[in-house]
């Protein structure tokens, strides 16, 4: 049986791999802009910290979460997402002790046990952002700008942000007591799967895809009318500073977060050019996580977005990154005698900081040739052992398919200034 990549699982290979970098540099330099620094946390942790920051109740938790007892009998958990690994390494480490706010980026792969489907994936990878130690409104629209910024520098259009706030736990508690209230008697009316949310997790319900919940949850109150002053006050800044960047979005009073850590603002940017799975990017602000993992009261906000999903809607877009790291010089060798030769040019010019290729299947001169047209290679050195004798190396310009002898002591120094 041939062997293959488990199920949601896919190898990102040459050719395509140069989009991500292309993604991720174009993300390094705005989250550098922004003042936000690096931070690479395991790909496991202990289980407990995701069931505590994630929340129980959540379909992560729950369902997706790739769990294992390690050979010490520990429960180890593969990061189903980013944002509780960099909360627990900021309490881990201090960061309370640095200067305030502490602005943290990441690029991760994350682990879920969902159902693969188009942008869905059992291994997935995301870039993000958290910023600890702040409740400033203007941190929240940060979060929103910077993937807009990272888009806007890919060429990505065609994308909505969309925002809603859930308030503090002390109005969304009386929100969830009115959401039960308008749901009791629509009971009947939900999906099993909300049936079963509907005590646990209410808030989920709004955003249920299924035609039936859609029908029994038209007229339930909106969160944002339960807003208490500051969480109402706070939310306006949020608008505030958006408008001030023109950035445009949508108030979106369905809009729910499937993991249980958020507080007061939520956002979620959707692509139109993906299916089902259109979100390309979501965050909001958890000013309760901290505590939750067992630090002092400590705000926070962030933002993640989906690698894979972002790649897709760029290549539905036609956007490519510029070609690079395409082979600049090949060096064809001649017979037996020019193979140490060759093999020594070709070092000389790689650590001149060329992108050099050669043969290494001794094919004739001619195959050589071929060989660095499908490299697209410009320039192509040729060394003979009769050339070598004379002290000289054939130099051919593949455009033009012209060729002049230059001198072998020489040819590194000629190349480069060309
Ligand atoms: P999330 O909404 O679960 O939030 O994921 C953020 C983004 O990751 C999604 O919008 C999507 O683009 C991508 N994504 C998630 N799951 C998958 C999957 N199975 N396959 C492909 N792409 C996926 C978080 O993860 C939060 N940690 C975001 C955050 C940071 N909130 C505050 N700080």
């Amino acid at each position: 049986m041939q062997l293959r990549a488990p199920r949601g699982t896919s190898d990102i290979l040459p050719g395509e791999v140069e989009r991500w970098q292309w993604l991720q540099q174009e993300a390094r330099t705005v989250f550098t802009r922004y003042g936000y620094r690096e931070i690479i946390t395991p790909v496991f942790e202990h289980t407990e910290l995701f069931v505590r920051g994630i929340g129980e109740a959540t379909d992560v938790v729950n369902k997706e979460m790739y769990t294992f007892t390690d050979k010490g009998g520990r429960s180890i958990t593969l990061r189903p997402e980013g944002t509780a690994s960099v909360v627990r390494a900021y309490l881990e480490h201090n960061m309370a002790a640095w200067p305030q706010p502490v602005k943290l980026y990441y690029f991760t792969s994350g682990f879920r046990y969902e159902k693969p489907q188009a942008g869905r994936y059992r291994q997935f990878h995301q870039l993000g952002a958290e910023a600890l130690g702040s409740a400033d409104p203007a941190l929240d629209a940060e979060m929103i700008a910077i993937p807009i910024e990272i888009y806007r520098r890919l060429g990505l259009g065609n994308f909505l942000v969309k925002l809603n706030s859930i308030g503090c736990p002390q109005c969304r508690h009386t929100y969830r007591e009115a959401l039960i209230s308008h749901l009791t008697p629509n009971l009947a009316r939900l999906c099993s799967t909300c049936r079963n949310r509907y005590e646990l997790n209410p808030l989920r319900i709004l955003d249920c895809k299924s035609a039936q919940c859609q029908q029994a949850i038209e007229n339930v109150p909106r969160s944002v009318d339960f807003l208490c002053d500051e969480c109402q006050h706070h939310f306006s800044l949020v608008q505030t500073y958006l408008n001030e960047m023109a950035i445009p979005f949508v108030l979106d009073d369905r809009l729910v977060r499937g993991l249980d850590y958020y507080s007061r603002t939520v956002f979620e940017v959707q692509s139109n050019d993906l299916g089902a799975q259109s979100s390309i990017c979501g965050g909001g602000r958890y000013d309760g996580l901290v505590e939750e993992c067992g630090g002092p009261a400590t705000p926070g906000v962030g933002f993640a977005s989906g690698i894979e999903r972002v790649i897709e809607a760029l290549a539905r877009q036609n956007k490519n990154p510029s070609r690079t790291n395409e082979v600049q010089v090949f060096v064809a060798s001649l017979g037996a005698a020019a193979r140490l030769p060759t093999f020594k040019l070709v070092h000389q010019l790689r650590q001149a900081g060329l992108i050099v290729e050669t043969d290494y299947l001794q094919r004739s001169l001619k195959a050589q040739l071929k060989a660095a047209n499908r490299l697209g290679a410009s320039t192509v050195v040729i060394v003979g052992e009769d050339e070598l004798a004379k002290g000289v190396v054939q130099v051919r310009n593949m455009q033009t398919a012209t060729q002049e002898e230059l001198p072998l002591p020489q040819v590194v120094n000629i190349l480069i200034n060309r």
